[in-house]
């Protein structure tokens, strides 16, 4: 009967120790960090100084508190086209399969790509580029299987080429091999407490998909946008920040370290994540896991990171998870960035209503009604974002 009552006692403090605060009346008072004052102080009025100091320190405090390092060079780099069918999706499209082999510390690395162009007579064409998270199915390149998840037919007909690989390839998703993929290539990464964990080699692999990208004709190498949700949309933001050859972003219901602000503590919260994803993020993050506000920065100032470029990030009615008000917050306080380079994204402090998507700024958005999920509702407003932003002359340097 004691034994009976203590174990009761044991699962309701664990409970509350779990509890997820879905409660607005419940977030703290809390300082976000200033995206435009620099550590020691000093204020950052112009690009120049931008470019050249504070956003390289906020690069690195991601880095070093966060996502990780991200290596840049590797030994040797190639590609090879597996199978192809020029008359892919009855004939509209052009299909490729590429393995990308990266080698690097006597050992080498394979990144699988399906990647589609629209059969349309242009020589090349804007692209989106997608970090599958969930299995080839949903991604499957005979499209005997169709997924809302990769609506590929739609974004051909919009005039995209769409491409994909799987996370796995990079890093698998759980936290027993993870290490078996890009980090063979970089084992000291394994032993640096700001050694890149999973979601690092996942936005690392997209780099070398643009790698790749820049040898296919068929793709104009100035328009090609990341595409992730969830975990995958947390990666998609963090390729964004690291490598500015993305044009566009796009983040779709990605929460926690992902667009959400980390101070509110509102869904999921650091120390959550951190508990059940340890292979996710640097180890060095788990020392802010009881006081999140030591943090020397916050998720408006990952969003701050892709500036000038356009991003868009999303959310869903009943994904509390995730938290839709701290998520369109970030994107809210990020505008100070985009502000220094005269552009006014003219968000205002509340988020717009559920299905009215904010399309014509250079941050978009929109809170669609429903579940956690990418959905073609969702991909059909990242196309139109994106020919928004091309047909306003907005491409990469
Ligand atoms: C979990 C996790 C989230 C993540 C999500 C997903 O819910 O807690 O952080 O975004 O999985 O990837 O679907």
């Amino acid at each position: 009967m004691l034994k009976k009552l203590m174990i009761c006692i044991l699962v309701v403090f664990a409970t509350k120790a779990q509890a997820q605060n879905y409660d607005e009346a419940e977030v703290p008072v809390f300082t976000l960090p200033h995206i435009l004052k620099m550590a020691n102080g000093q204020p950052v009025n112009t690009v120049k100084t931008w470019e050249q100091n504070r956003r390289p320190e906020i690069l690195h405090l991601f880095e070093d508190n966060i996502y990780g390092a991200m290596p840049k060079t590797y030994d040797h780099i190639a590609y090879k086209i597996t199978a192809e069918d020029k008359n892919a999706m009855n004939g509209k499209a052009h299909l490729k399969i590429v393995t990308i082999t990266v080698y690097n510390s006597h050992t080498s690395v394979d990144i699988h790509v399906t990647l589609f162009t629209p059969n349309n007579g242009k020589p090349a064409n804007p692209a989106f580029l997608f970090i599958n998270n969930r299995d080839n199915n949903n991604t499957d390149p005979t499209r005997k299987i169709k997924s809302d998840f990769w609506p590929a037919e739609m974004v051909i007909d919009s005039g995209y080429a769409i491409a994909t690989f799987n996370v796995n390839d990079a890093a698998p998703d759980n936290k027993d091999n993870y290490t078996n993929g890009v980090l063979k290539l970089y084992p000291n990464q394994l032993t640096a407490d700001n050694g890149m964990k999973a979601i690092g080699c996942w936005a690392w692999a997209a780099s070398r998909v643009m790698d790749y990208f820049k040898t296919d004709s068929s793709i104009d190498f100035a328009k090609v946008s990341i595409v992730g949700h969830s975990r995958g949309g947390k990666a998609a933001l963090w390729a964004g920040a690291e490598d500015q050859r993305f044009a566009m972003i796009f983040a779709n219901c990605s929460g926690n370290t992902g667009a959400a602000l980390a101070r509110r503590q509102f869904g999921e919260t650091l120390k959550v994540i951190n508990s059940h994803y340890p292979y996710w993020f640097c180890n060095n993050y788990k020392k802010y896991i009881d006081d999140v506000n030591k943090l020397p920065v916050d998720q408006h100032m990952l969003i701050a990171l892709l500036a000038p470029r356009p991003v868009y990030t999303t959310n869903a009615t009943k994904d509390l998870w995730a938290d839709p008000s701290g998520s369109y917050l970030s994107v809210y306080y990020a505008q100070k960035a985009y502000e220094l380079y005269g552009i006014n994204p003219d968000l205002k402090a509340n988020p717009p209503p559920p299905n009215s998507p904010i399309i014509h700024k250079t941050i978009g958005y929109h809170i669609r009604e429903g579940i956690h999920d990418l959905t073609s509702y969702d991909w059909s407003k990242f196309i139109r974002f994106a020919s928004y932003q091309y047909a306003h002359s907005i491409t990469n340097k």
